[in-house]
């Protein structure tokens, strides 16, 4: 088998194509032949050594595959040999082989393409948890959506339309802004690259205020973080709820008072831990999922593919706020 290893701690620059012996799947253990890995931001963390997850190196970075099962290991239950699956790995996807835990592996539609199975799960079952089960989104609410056309934005964006929200994508560039208004999105806004500066801020805030008649927002998912963080919860409704999903831009800090002047809620997302912690919610969830994308109200948007040796480009393209929708890391 062949993996991009990272054998340093560095950027993408330090993936290196090895040469490796193919593992057989131990007890409850799967061999998968990956067809497509999903390229996600915490695949930029983990070769750093800055993910909450630090792996033994050498180890290969990807976090969900999709394939076909080419061996099955002791103790499995519900998994054959050809199964076309999609498996949540945390790791090792960047790789034309991975052993995955069974648990960790769903059987696929049949007319569900590799690519499409393999950006799927981490991004919609981030976003549904987080704006059902977290936010518990209703009909006619208004939903802020910053990072809109990256990963679990976009999907933020269809997950927000089929719950019948208003939604307001938010974005650094008009490109970035017209693929969200084909995604669906209602409204959309483009807010700078550089927001250190208070002015930019209040103007920030200003604009999310204008696009809801200065009622505010009742519900915003922030993917970015940093210094987008505090102007979007002072553009919140009453009772409103900022959902805390990710930090590309750095790890924000609020001040508290703002919370008691909207008797708002500043709610965490930690969709990995849901899926261990809450199972049968995860699985719910699932299906809730497997329907939508059936019906055609989701699917993932694939805008760049490449080839297992130049993984380390699709992670460049990521860093560099480059990306529409998804990119994937293909092996066939
Ligand atoms: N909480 C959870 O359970 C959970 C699950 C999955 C992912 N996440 C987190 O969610 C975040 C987004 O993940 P993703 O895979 O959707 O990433 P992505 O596709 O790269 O999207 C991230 C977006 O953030 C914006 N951004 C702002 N500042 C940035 C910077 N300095 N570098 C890169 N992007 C920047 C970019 O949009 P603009 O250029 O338009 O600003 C970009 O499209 C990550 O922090 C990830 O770790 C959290």
């Amino acid at each position: 088998m062949k993996a991009m290893l990272s054998t340093e701690v560095g950027g993408p620059e330090t993936l290196v194509l090895t040469d490796m012996p193919t593992p057989e799947p131990g007890k409850k253990q799967l061999l998968i032949k990956v067809h497509a890995a999903g390229v996600n931001f915490p695949d930029t963390l983990i070769i750093r050594d800055m993910y909450q997850v630090k792996p033994p190196r050498p180890f290969a970075p990807g976090g969900e595959i999709a394939g076909v099962v080419e061996a099955v290991g002791d103790g499995v239950t519900g998994f054959a040999v050809g199964d076309r699956v999609l498996g949540m790995t945390g790791f090792g996807g960047f790789a034309t082989h991975i052993l995955a835990d069974a648990n960790s592996a769903i059987k696929i539609p049949d007319n569900m393409p590799f690519d499409e199975a393999a950006c799927f799960v981490l991004t919609y079952g981030t976003s549904h948890h987080a704006l059902k089960d977290r936010a518990n989104i209703q009909a006619g609410e208004t939903l802020l959506v910053l990072g809109a056309a990256g990963g679990v934005g976009a999907a933020a964006i269809e997950l927000g339309k089929a719950a019948g929200a208003r939604v307001i994508a938010a974005v650094s560039s008009e490109d970035k802004a017209q693929f969200c208004r084909d995604l669906g999105a209602d409204e959309t806004l483009i807010y700078s690259r550089d927001m250190s500066d208070r002015a930019t801020q209040k103007d920030f805030s200003a604009q999310i205020k204008k696009l809801t008649g200065g009622d505010g927002v009742d519900v915003v998912y922030d993917a970015v973080g940093g210094d987008y963080a505090e102007p979007t919860v002072r553009a919140l409704a009453w009772k409103g709820r900022y959902l805390v999903v990710g930090f590309p831009a750095g790890i924000p800090k609020l001040p508290l008072n703002l919370t008691l002047l909207k008797g708002c809620q500043v709610v965490g997302v930690f969709w990995g831990a849901h899926t261990v912690r809450e199972p049968q919610s995860h699985a719910e969830n699932m299906r809730d999922l497997f329907r939508l994308y059936s019906e055609g109200k989701i699917k993932p948007r694939i805008s760049a593919r490449y080839p297992l040796a130049q993984a380390g480009d699709a992670l460049q393209l990521l860093q560099d706020r480059k990306v529409l929708g998804k990119v994937v890391v293909t092996t066939s």
